[in-house]
């Protein structure tokens, strides 16, 4: 320890000696992940800037990359006042250069090894296993500098570390068997206690050109399709990736979206992303493409400072996951790792859910989320729908409610989604509008009481809908409220969403504050016993481990965009290796009917075959499935429609078989028979199932999947659900087979995608 001292104190007065001199960069102290495989190195240069670099065996991940921030520069001394700093101007405001002029005072290390059980999730138990090292700094001023080269001198290197005076942060570094975490911590001290970040300056130094599966960094949306490239190729497709949204601020040609997937040219996948964002801004990375250096580009407050802090307080955990093999980047649970342990003493109230919703019918056009189509705005105070003529297209009527839910609790599904059953939908995405919903009075022909009794009387619950239209005020006015409304009448979870700007004005989806209010909704919800799947809302960063009641995001581009003009079939292949990374998504698959013109007169077409969608609720890990399409369209394939029917949605154990980001994937999962409800308990009537499917992008695909993961002595019938050989995303989606056989563990099957294809495949136990 007081070696390391006496070397950044040397490097500090080299600096401050020779101005001119070139930086340079010593390594302090290495360590490996416990395999042995990853190595992890912190420096420290001769400006007293830290430095990182990751290998994979011998070759380079992360090259030696500066880590540290720029902070608002007057910090008035130790008693900043948030709020006074509102009215100042970003650029006029001196900066504090945090990233240069520390020693380090100690290091610290360890290692850990625990398996956790979630309460939902891919597997039952999670390994969480890594070597820590733990670096304290200090930032010396340049009185201290003095001070500490001079008792260096007088004591040989041996003066006490509580003589150093200076700012203090921390970066704690967790090597995992699959990447790399590292936070910053600032420790309770007086010369750092309420801080402004101007610019948050961790760099991801790439050893080459590799390939990159990205979406647009954007403050405001991440519903994009994913463009394929070299680094260096992004600045010139980066207006091509952008599709029009309701709210969007894309920040610069070269900054992406988390989590990034990349692959390096001799085979390595390597991942960047976050874990654990609480009370901080979202990431992106912004990159320097003649450097290939990445630099964290934290979404801004409405203000445009970065985040404000009042230590003791951690940084998210950036990471870095990096295999030679795709599957294991689809295994690798590094970010849940990252995360704290549950949060909820109570979890018994948190199921995974199979529903079905009055839904794709208002995407598709069909029908309406407003009941009338005359009233052009709405004071939602006067509004008097006795007085307006209904349009006839409303879909949360109670009718059309009740033939839900009969279809699904006559198909043993859980729960419904209703859309458009509160007042406002006249007037919803309008400019900054502020009592946009009450999120508690319903339209006059959804009778919230007795369809809510019908949907228990038939073992089905009703999913809540709570569109905030990004008035975040209103929402949080009404929430307590709201919330209150669905213990009265039995509702267990919401969906809500955050379409259009923040109405704060100059706010971001992905602030800090927007942040703070969707775990503010998550943990309000909690002491309700609700369960959130929130759409618009920040990409997760596996808070779903601490916050167990988050069953679900969108935070992507999903299947409604089938709707509003397509996606390319390979958005699928790339989802899991990017958006899933951070916690499960309400991808909602199951369009069985692609002719959107023929149904409703929708010009878009929703690209992709039946046996594809049916892949999805293997391929889309989420404790939160739904079966999208109507009543009707699956009465035509029923056939088709049982896979849906018996598939859990809650696992035990998985098996990703075949992976390749942007390509295909094939992936096998037993069920958690605990947790099996409806159908899916019916199906499996505690017998020994496992369940296969796998999708791919525009390509045909044939492969042969061995069926070692079955218990090795039983017999199983397989029902093997896939595209007829001229199945096509195109021109002939609705074409598939199905078969019985009856097979063991030592057999092995012979699967064909078509393009835009897929397939899926029961096994049950006889
Ligand atoms: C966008 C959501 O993604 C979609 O699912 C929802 O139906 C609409 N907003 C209306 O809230
Ligand atoms: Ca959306």
């Amino acid at each position: 320890m007081k070696r390391l001292f006496a070397f950044a104190a040397a490097a500090l007065m080299l600096a401050s000696c020779a101005q001119k001199t070139a930086v340079t960069s010593e390594l302090v102290k290495s360590m490996s992940s416990p395999d042995g495989q990853l190595t992890m190195s912190f420096y420290m240069t001769s400006e007293g800037t830290p430095q990182y670099s990751l290998k994979f065996a011998d070759k380079d991940v992360i090259l030696p990359s500066s880590l540290g921030y720029e902070l608002r520069g007057n910090l008035k001394a130790q008693n900043l006042v948030v709020n006074s700093d509102v009215v100042d101007k970003l650029d006029n405001d001196p900066s504090l250069p945090f990233n240069v002029g520390f020693i380090v005072e100690s290091i610290d290390t360890c290692s850990f090894d625990e398996v956790w059980t979630p309460v939902w999730g891919e597997e039952d138990q999670i390994r969480n296993h890594y070597n820590e090292m733990v670096v304290n700094l200090i930032q010396v001023d340049g009185a201290s500098v003095n001070t500490v080269m001079a008792q260096a001198d007088a004591n040989n290197g041996n003066d006490s570390e509580s003589a150093l005076e200076g700012k203090r942060m921390s970066i704690r570094f967790r090597l995992f068997d699959d990447g790399l975490g590292f936070r910053y911590e600032f420790p309770s001290q007086k010369s750092l206690t309420y801080f402004v970040i101007k610019e948050e300056l961790s760099e991801f130094k790439m050893a080459g050109d590799h390939t990159a599966y990205w979406i647009p960094g954007d403050y405001d949306t991440e519903e994009y399709q994913y463009t394929q490239c070299r680094l260096t190729e992004i600045a010139q497709n980066f207006s091509k990736a952008l599709n029009r949204n309701d709210s969007q601020t894309p920040f610069s040609p070269n900054g992406v979206q988390t989590s990034l997937q990349l692959k390096t040219d001799d085979g390595l996948y390597i991942n960047l992303h976050e874990a654990a964002c609480v009370n901080y801004g979202t990431m992106h990375l912004l990159l320097d493409p003649k450097t290939l250096t990445f630099v964290s580009h934290v979404t801004p407050e409405a203000n445009g400072w970065k985040g404000y802090m009042q230590s003791p307080r951690t940084s998210p955990w950036r990471t870095i996951q990096v295999t030679d093999d795709a599957r294991k980047q689809l295994a690798s649970r590094l970010v849940l790792n990252l995360n704290e342990p549950c949060a909820l003493d109570d979890v018994s109230w948190i199921h995974p859910t199979k529903y079905m919703g009055v839904w794709w019918e208002m995407i598709a056009g069909k029908s309406s989320w407003n009941y009338t189509d005359e009233l052009p705005t709405i004071d939602l105070e006067t509004v008097d729908y006795t007085q307006t003529t209904p349009n006839g297209r409303h879909g949360a009527t109670n009718e059309n409610v009740r033939k839900y839910i009969d279809f699904a609790a006559a198909n043993g599904f859980d729960a419904v989604l209703v859309e458009g059953w509160n007042i406002g939908w006249e007037d919803w995405a309008n400019c900054n509008k502020d009592y946009v919903f009450d999120f508690l009075t319903p339209y006059p022909d959804f009778d919230i009481e007795a369809l809510n009794a019908y949907a228990h009387s038939k073992g089905i619950k009703i999913v809540m809908h709570h569109e905030s239209s990004s008035s975040v005020r209103n929402y949080e006015r009404h929430m307590e409220a709201a919330y209150t409304l669905m213990n009265k009448y039995g509702y267990d979870a919401v969906k809500s969403g955050y379409v259009g700007d923040i109405t704060t004005p100059g706010d971001h989806h992905y602030s800090q504050f927007m942040n703070n209010h969707y775990l503010y909704a998550i943990t309000e919800a909690a002491r309700h016993h609700i369960m959130v799947n929130a759409h618009e809302a920040s990409r997760p960063t596996g808070l779903c481990r601490t916050y167990p009641n988050l069953i679900g995001n969108e935070s992507a581009r999903g299947t409604e965009y089938q709707a509003f003009g397509g996606t390319r079939p390979n958005h699928v292949t790339i989802l899991p290796f990017t958006r899933l990374n951070g916690g499960p998504m309400d991808f909602t698959p199951g369009i069985f009917e692609q002719n959107l013109e023929a149904w409703c007169g929708n010009k878009s077409h929703v690209n992709c075959t039946i046996a594809n969608q049916l892949g999805l609720y293997l391929t889309m890990y989420s404790p939160l499935q739904m079966a999208a399409d109507t009543p009707e369209h699956y009465a035509e394939h029923m056939d088709a429609f049982q896979f849906i029917k018996d598939v859990a949605a809650d696992w035990s154990e998985t098996r990703y078989i075949e992976a390749e980001p942007n390509d295909y994937l094939i992936v096998a999962r037993r069920p958690k028979q605990a947790t099996l409800t409806g159908s899916a308990a019916a199906f499996s009537k505690g017998h020994d199932t496992w369940f296969l499917g796998g999708v791919t992008d525009e390509q045909a695909r044939s492969f042969t999947v061995a069926l070692d993961f079955l218990t090795p002595g039983k017999t199983y019938e397989a029902t093997i659900y896939a595209d007829a050989t001229d199945a096509n995303y195109e021109t002939n989606t609705q074409a598939y087979t199905i078969e019985k056989r009856m097979v063991t563990s030592a057999d092995s099957l012979d699967v064909f995608m078509a393009p835009g294809g897929g397939f899926a495949v029961s096994f049950l136990a006889k």
